[in-house]
């Protein structure tokens, strides 16, 4: 068995991305840059000043905004996203995520999260899952964002497991890049993604079953 399963939150947990963008697509608007949901995929994982930086260069309008503009245009998105979180509930779990989250625990897997968004207490507390993770990397202590494995890491080592012993899960090409840097196994969720040593469809297929197989599989 794995000793523990870190889960990213947006898009794996929940369907945010959906949020992130709406609230992007305001903000970039209101500049006078247009951005769709292909363009949307690769802000997955992204923290929220290098998304912006991606916009920016987009509408290829790098120069355009000095430090102080830049926080200003995050601050807005991040009040947009903010008021949108107000729709989340417990139903909003992805399928299958919560009962997931109670196997791993019967089984003494212990669970991590790995998000490097700011909002994610809030999140997770509107989901109703605050205390279904032993352990939540802090997004605010971060030097470095995904592709980096820093964050996987600072989770294995708040579990004070070894990421060698462990299973990473990603929507994100950032994320997958990060889990496989780290060392760990990595489950990718969605189509698309490259380089993940497992790849599923959707969380409906995320069991533990499924991972038990493949955690087996991969062992010999
Ligand atoms: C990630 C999302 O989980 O968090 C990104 O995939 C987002 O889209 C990032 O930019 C940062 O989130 P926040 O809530 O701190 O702006
Ligand atoms: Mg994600």
């Amino acid at each position: 068995k794995p000793q523990a399963v870190i889960f990213d939150l947006d898009g794996v947990i929940t369907d945010t991305a959906h949020l992130h963008f709406v609230a992007w697509r305001n903000v970039a608007a209101e500049v006078g840059i247009m951005i769709d949901e292909k363009f949307n995929a690769e802000l997955k994982g992204i923290s929220r000043m290098a998304s912006l930086e991606r916009i920016l260069h987009h509408g290829g309008k790098d120069a355009a905004f000095d430090l102080s503009a830049r926080e200003a245009l995050a601050g807005r998105k991040n009040a947009l996203y903010v008021d949108s979180l107000s729709q989340l509930t417990p139903q909003s779990v992805l399928p299958g995520m919560t009962s997931l989250l109670h196997t791993l625990k019967a089984q003494g897997i212990k669970t991590g999260l790995a998000s490097v968004s700011l909002n994610a207490p809030a999140i997770l507390t509107a989901l109703g899952l605050q205390s279904h993770f032993d352990f939540c990397a802090d997004a605010s202590r971060l030097k470095r964002s995904k592709p980096d494995p820093e964050i996987f890491l600072a989770a294995c080592e708040g579990l004070k497991v070894d990421p060698a012993r462990c299973i990473g899960i990603e929507d994100a090409q950032a994320g997958i890049e990060a889990i496989n840097a780290s060392g760990m196994l990595s489950v990718g969720i969605g189509v698309g993604l490259k380089h993940a040593d497992l790849l599923l469809d959707s969380t409906e297929e995320l069991t533990w079953p499924r991972l038990e197989a493949f955690w087996n599989q991969q062992q010999r």
